[in-house]
């Protein structure tokens, strides 16, 4: 989608489609559409397509953590007086959905130190076709700690919803669950959202529409062929 950007970065044309009440992007800034524009290149170089998606995962981690909740604390400077602040409220981990998921962990890592990080596999069924869960290894305490979802693209849904019904399994509440992708389609929001009004989701963009492939238009391809196997 075009896009034309102020002086201050704010990009005007960019306009997308409405998003459900938990749904939010990133500030549509001329910056993220030019790191955008170089990982939907189809010519860009895999180093690159690591090092921009990189950076937009970083902003994703970083917009959600200012999602979580704080209570007030107050610290004593080094100059002799007290500072009212706050602190995270409760504890966090991450879960990425393999394998494209993985790709997100280390930009969480960068601002979480020794955060926990579950991994879950989907894969679609051959009998029935719907995403079945191969397999999941979640922190044991995960039911006590906000968690962020990872995954890059949300395109169908379906393997989100499992996730998060694999999640919920494990005590964790859908108002306690961030989910973090790169770009969305506006099937998969509305798919997402028809299970899960609670859960919020955060993308960096939102694009057109799916293929009848289920790939993501104009979207980037395959994110994890991309990422691991240029
Ligand atoms: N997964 C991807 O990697 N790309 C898409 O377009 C859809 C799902």
């Amino acid at each position: 989608m075009a896009s034309t950007s102020s002086a201050n970065g704010a990009v005007a044309a960019q306009t997308g489609p409405t998003l459900p009440p938990n749904a939010s992007r990133l500030p549509q800034t001329a910056q993220l559409d030019a790191l955008l524009t170089i990982i939907r290149d189809a010519s860009t170089p895999r180093s690159d397509f690591i090092f921009y998606s990189d950076r937009i995962i970083r902003l994703l981690v970083e917009e959600g953590l200012n999602h979580l909740p704080t209570v007030p604390q107050t610290v004593m400077t080094p100059t002799g007086f007290s500072y009212s602040g706050v602190s995270f409220q409760g504890r966090i981990c991450g879960v990425s959905i393999l394998r494209a998921g993985e790709a997100m962990e280390a930009g969480l890592r960068e601002c979480c130190r020794s955060v926990r990080i579950g991994k879950i596999l989907i894969q679609r069924d051959e009998e029935t076709a719907k995403p079945k869960l191969f397999y999941a290894k979640l922190p044991e305490d995960i039911a006590e700690r906000w968690v962020l979802l990872l995954d890059p693209m949300l395109a169908t849904g379906g393997s989100a919803i499992k996730a998060i019904e694999v999640l919920i399994e494990n005590g964790v509440k859908a108002e306690q669950i961030l989910f973090l992708n790169l770009i969305a389609s506006p099937e998969g929001l509305a798919n997402m959202y028809s299970k899960f009004p609670q859960v919020k989701v955060i993308s960096a963009w939102v694009d057109e529409r799916l293929d009848e492939k289920s790939y993501i238009i104009p979207g980037l391809g395959d994110y994890g062929d991309r990422y691991y196997s240029g």
